[in-house]
């Protein structure tokens, strides 16, 4: 793995200097989750196989019914933590936790789960440019009262990416997320920046949406 990170970074140097933070960030994360770590050969061997309506149509119950799991076993898990050590422990036990029990959920259906939001509070989840375009259009969409469907989409190395809407749709949501000094209590702002200095996710309202599932899928779901 040394070795390969060494020669990744060398290409990623030679081509782009400024995003070698989080090429290596990348490297080390698919080092983690792919055993074999060889997915820069993948990338190059990948040939893109068209994703057929009805192919989508299953994805997309596959992920609906993937991301409801990862929503279970969060909100039990939030529930359990906060009446065992209350909001302030729980801030700790989503610090620690929420990440893991996502891949945990992730592992078992051999996908990657992202919880995507622009105003994000662990940098992990920042919503990439193409996220971010996406999740504008739901929220549009949910201005205007429209339905908030979810969609697939192949991403650039053919690979289908389940995206939908996650709504702030439980009050608790708001001891964490709402307006500091009114739906939660002013210090725990405090409190969260200790672990999260960029947070950006605090003022939301309930109802509205937090953020955006994004699940992908390996090539091999895409049927030949
Ligand atoms: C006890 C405080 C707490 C409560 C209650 C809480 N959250 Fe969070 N939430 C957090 C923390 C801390 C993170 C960052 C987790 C991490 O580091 O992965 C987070 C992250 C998220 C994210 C990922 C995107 C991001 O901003 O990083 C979403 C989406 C989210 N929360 C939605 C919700 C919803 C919906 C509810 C209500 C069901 C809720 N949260 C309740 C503390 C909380």
């Amino acid at each position: 793995m040394y070795h390969k990170r060494i020669k990744y970074n060398k290409i990623q140097n030679d081509k782009q200097m400024k995003i070698l933070p989080l090429a290596v960030f990348m490297v080390l994360l698919a080092s983690c989750h792919s055993p074999s770590g060889n997915q820069q050969k993948a990338e190059e061997t990948v040939h893109h196989k068209v994703l057929t309506d009805s192919a989508k149509k299953h994805l997309i119950l596959e992920g609906s019914s993937i991301s409801k799991q990862v929503t279970v076993t969060l909100q039990k898990n939030l529930k359990a933590a906060i009446k065992k050590q209350g909001i302030e422990g729980a801030i700790e036990f989503c610090h620690g936790k929420a990440m893991h029990l996502t891949d945990s959920v992730a592992k078992a259906h051999h996908v990657t789960i992202r919880r995507a939001a622009k105003k994000y509070r662990n940098p992990f989840n920042q919503t990439s440019e193409f996220e971010s375009n996406l999740y504008k259009q739901y929220i549009l969409d949910w201005l205007s009262n429209k339905p908030l469907q979810p969609q697939v989409i192949q991403n650039k190395k053919g690979e289908p990416v389940y995206y939908s809407t996650i709504m702030l749709n439980k009050k608790v949501c708001l001891q964490c997320h709402g307006f500091p000094g009114k739906d939660m209590p002013a210090e725990r702002e405090a409190k969260i920046k200790d672990h999260y200095p960029h947070d950006l996710a605090t003022g939301f309202k309930f109802g509205e949406p937090r953020g955006m599932w994004v699940i992908t899928f390996p090539n091999s779901q895409v049927p030949e």
